[in-house]
């Protein structure tokens, strides 16, 4: 799919469904909290959540006392209705309307995370893209948290292809830039009372390709 199909796809959806009506609503995003405490990530780290849309994350993330998030969506309504959620305390978060594939800043993050957004990169060419922003907007040692559909899981998403990964296949294509830490498998309930197969992985900078 090409950015501007994308965009205007995100946007539809953001424009026309609600909150709890996507198979991805989770009120407490339980897998990508854990992460967060594994790793005892400091209240002052840099973090992005990238696909972030409207989700709960960045509300947990301030409830926490995280005082550097960022959220980055292609989709400007996703990132408008998070904000009118969130009142005064969206204020405290860097809110960036971009795609992820060709997003250009001058930081660099701490605690780089995506649930499901990663996954709608179904072209050699976008994913070899996003693994190269990756590699130069997280500090190095930094971590990164990949949530996608696993092997089991759907290969459409919101009438949109997705590409499955398994720990090998999502181990490869971070490598060279990453190593892996540790993933786990999750069933995801979502509204409608289904499951999606979803496997998190996590994974550390390394130093090789500075
Ligand atoms: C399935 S939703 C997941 C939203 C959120 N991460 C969550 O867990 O609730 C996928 C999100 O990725 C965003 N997205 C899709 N492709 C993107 C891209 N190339 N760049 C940035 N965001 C993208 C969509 O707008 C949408 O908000």
């Amino acid at each position: 799919m090409n950015d501007f199909d994308s965009k205007k796809h995100w946007e539809h959806i953001y424009t026309t469904k609600a909150l709890n009506e996507v198979s991805w609503y989770q009120p407490v995003p339980s897998t990508s909290l854990h992460f967060l405490e594994q790793f005892n990530i400091p209240k002052t780290a840099k973090i992005i959540d990238v696909g972030g849309g409207d989700s709960f994350f960045v509300d947990h993330l301030l409830d926490l006392g995280y005082q550097n998030i960022s959220v980055l969506d292609i989709s400007s309504a996703a990132l408008e209705r998070a904000q009118q959620r969130l009142g005064d305390k969206a204020t405290k978060v860097t809110w960036i309307v971009a795609n992820a594939t060709t997003f250009q800043t001058t930081e660099r993050y701490d605690f780089w995370h995506d649930r499901a957004a990663f996954h709608f990169l179904t072209q050699e060419a976008a994913i070899n893209q996003y693994v190269h922003i990756l590699n130069e907007h997280i500090k190095p040692g930094g971590i990164l948290v990949l949530g996608t559909f696993s092997e089991q899981g759907p290969k459409k998403c919101s009438g949109i292809d997705i590409k499955q990964y398994s720990e090998a296949s999502m181990t490869e294509t971070m490598a060279p830039y990453f190593d892996k830490i540790n993933c786990m498998t999750v069933a995801h309930a979502t509204p409608f009372d289904t499951l999606q197969h979803f496997i998190f992985c996590s994974f550390r900078k390394n130093n090789n390709c500075i």
